[in-house]
């Protein structure tokens, strides 16, 4: 989705999001089916085309930006880490598809924010994470975020080559919901680890947002959606959060730093690429049917 595009701007303006926002705080899990089906057709290198409907909503998720979401709340430290999630979409996540006792795990918690956004719902939360320096930020924004009665709802643990399939089978079929920005080049195990964690009926969901390589548009969320499906996930409903805020009738975007600099350097060099104003929010579940296949 680009920014200049007269159809998003006509979705924008004839009521969807608004009557969408009206449905949208609910605390019970699971889809909200009053949003519109459509019929969707993935497309990636690396696998056949896909078609298959599921229920799509639009988030509009940036109406703050996203310095100004973690202002005043998380540690100013955060904007070192290279790929974190907004708050908003964190929370929004939480909200939507666990409920409060639920257990939140993000396998990839880079500096905490589904961990501490989980835990601020009343959700218990455990965060994995490789590197230890963002582990010690996602430990102080804990910390610094979260009251001293939502603190211990919170654990973090520290991944390396032998401690993932340990954590794995220590909370085995008991996860509610898993919540992950998947680091790049994530593979079927990791996707296949997720499975293992999740209660049946459980719910998978998966934040990315589609890249330009070479002037062309890289399909993370089709890679997504075909790595999910290949390991036994339903898909069952696609979110587009975006990440331009609504002013005066006009679209705003809202990039980071980051994303500005790389297209300035894109343009440099002569690529004609545009900006990705929106994330793909994917949200898979693991069927109770599929377990008791399994069972058998
Ligand atoms: C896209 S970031 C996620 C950011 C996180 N959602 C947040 O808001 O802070 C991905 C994170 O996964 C971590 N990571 C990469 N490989 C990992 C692995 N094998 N196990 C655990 N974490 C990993 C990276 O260090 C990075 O912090």
């Amino acid at each position: 989705m680009f920014l200049r595009s007269a159809a998003l701007r006509a979705f924008l303006e004839n009521g969807t999001v608004s009557s969408y926002l009206g449905s949208g705080t609910h605390s019970g899990r699971g889809p909200p089916m009053t949003t519109p089906s459509v019929t969707r057709t993935t497309r990636n290198t690396q696998h056949q085309p896909t078609r298959e409907s599921v229920p799509l909503a639009l988030w509009p998720v940036a109406q703050v930006s996203a310095q100004h979401q973690r202002a005043g709340r998380y540690l100013p430290d955060c904007t070192t880490h290279p790929g974190e999630m907004d708050p908003e979409v964190a929370r929004r996540i939480i909200a939507e598809y666990s409920r409060p006792g639920d257990l939140v795990v993000d396998p990839a918690a880079g500096i905490g924010t589904t961990v501490v956004e989980a835990a601020a719902l009343g959700r218990r939360a455990v965060g994995i994470e490789n590197e230890a320096r963002w582990l010690a930020l996602a430990a102080a924004n804990v910390e610094h975020v979260l009251s001293a009665k939502d603190r211990p709802l919170v654990e973090l643990r520290l991944d390396n080559e032998t401690a993932f399939g340990e954590i794995v089978s220590d909370l085995a079929g008991r996860v509610d919901l898993v919540c992950i920005s998947p680091p790049l080049g994530v593979d079927a195990a990791v996707y296949a680890s997720c499975l293992e964690l999740l209660r049946p009926g459980g719910l998978f969901v998966t934040v990315t947002k589609n890249s330009n390589r070479n002037g062309c548009l890289v399909d993370v969320a089709g890679t997504t959606v075909a790595l999910a499906r290949s390991v036994g996930f339903g898909y069952r409903q696609h979110v587009i959060a975006f990440r331009a805020a609504i002013c005066d009738g006009d679209l705003v975007a809202r990039p980071s730093n980051r994303e500005l600099t790389q297209l300035r350097h894109a343009h440099a060099a002569g690529e004609p690429i545009h900006l990705v104003v929106h994330e793909d929010i994917c949200v898979f579940e693991k069927s109770v049917a599929k377990e008791n296949h399994l069972a058998h």
